[in-house]
């Protein structure tokens, strides 16, 4: 029988009858040509979206963009460990709970993030978590988290960021809390307790430095590939890596064979690729605007039209869709002032080169790569 993970997959290649409530596209037709990223997406069997916030309920224009392209969505913070248990033992889901609504309402996917992170803690972790009750706090969490909203959730971010090949690292992991209080095996846990609050969610790991083709990035692909096959071989249910996707303009040090060649080595494995969290900043980018523009839409382009054919590839998301609220705006300003304009819409809702350059993207049938 197929669980809800693979009818989400199948539905959009026709086998979804099933899922209609859930899988409505929104189509938007302009001279009998569809444009909403969401059903040229569909087009192609696989799901466009983005990160949500607050700005949904209280923007209109936002909200109608969003509601265009969207087939899927996820809280930018909303459902991070730090805003959902400010105080030890006292969750409050209201701000999910709202964004999911949202969701809900619009016939759209639903993602969750993320469950086990070293960042977004809350303040009482580092007084109230030891090395004696780790493992027992994180399953907890991830229990009552997975589990207050099994069934609706398309994937989970179980674990984000856990690879850390710099001198900083432990072996390939990254020396976090966990790590440090659980040891290895806190990942091969946080799935299994997830899988158990949910079986029908897909099950994600999600980081970012897997892109682009540096020694670092190199370095970063081994060793994520060498912990996936670690886990897949041990029967751990996991079903897909998030490339987080925060690149850069003008685009640098990428290699499409390189990015290619390690989606097929996940794909290898079983497992699907996501793109999870795709901006690009234009910190270093020009500051004549259509210039600007023009190098985010290429870096948009180059990413996209190589990881779209990827077989294995089942959504891109996007970490917001239009410049009014990026999370870039703070984390990597323009040292000239200007503000920056990393999205698909102008901060006025105007779609810009780079909504283009993915409509492109999702539309075009892909190139057959060698390995
Ligand atoms: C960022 C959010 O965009 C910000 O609003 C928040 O303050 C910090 O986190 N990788 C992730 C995301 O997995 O959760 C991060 O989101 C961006 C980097």
């Amino acid at each position: 029988m197929l669980n809800r993970r693979d009818l989400l997959q199948t539905a959009f290649l026709g086998g979804g009858a099933a899922l209609s409530s859930v899988a409505q596209p929104n189509v938007v037709h302009a001279a009998g040509k569809v444009t909403s990223l969401s059903a040229l997406a569909k087009q192609r069997g696989i799901l466009f979206g983005t990160a949500i916030g607050p700005l949904v309920a209280t923007n209109e224009a936002y909200r109608k963009i969003v509601v265009a392209d969207a087939g899927i969505v996820v809280p930018e913070y909303e459902m991070k460990w730090r805003f959902i248990e400010k105080t030890q033992g006292v969750y409050d889901f209201s701000a999910v709970d709202r964004r999911l609504a949202f969701a809900q309402q619009n016939g759209m996917a639903f993602r969750g993030h993320t469950l086990v992170w070293h960042e977004a803690l809350p303040d009482w972790f580092s007084g109230a978590v030891t090395v004696d009750n780790a493992k027992e706090v994180m399953a907890s969490h991830i229990t009552n988290v997975v589990g207050r909203y099994k069934g609706q959730i398309h994937s989970w971010d179980v674990v984000n960021e856990a690879i850390d090949v710099t001198p900083s690292g432990v072996g390939d992991l990254r020396n976090t809390p966990w790590l440090q209080m659980i040891g290895p095996d806190y990942l091969e846990i946080a799935y299994r307790t997830a899988a158990a609050a949910d079986p029908g969610a897909m099950l994600v790991y999600n980081d970012y430095g897997l892109v682009y083709a540096s020694s670092g990035g190199d370095a970063k692909r081994a060793a994520t590939l060498r912990m996936l096959e670690r886990l897949v071989s041990r029967g751990v249910p996991i079903h897909a890596v998030g490339l987080q996707g925060h690149i850069e303009a003008p685009i640098r040090n990428f290699d499409p064979n390189i990015l290619y060649r390690f989606c097929m080595d996940v794909a290898a494995l079983g497992l699907k690729i996501m793109v999870t969290e795709l901006d690009v900043s234009d910190q270093y980018a020009p500051a004549d605007i259509a210039v600007r523009d023009a190098v985010v839409a290429d870096a948009y382009k180059a990413i996209l039209s190589c990881v779209l054919s990827v077989p294995a590839t089942a959504a891109v998301i996007t970490w917001g869709l239009s410049d009014i609220h990026t999370w870039l705006s703070t984390s990597r300003p323009r040292s000239d002032g200007l503000p920056v304009r990393p999205l698909l819409y102008t901060d006025t809702m105007q779609k810009k080169p780079a909504w283009d350059a993915v409509a492109r993207a999702l539309s075009t049938s892909s190139t057959k790569r060698s390995r």
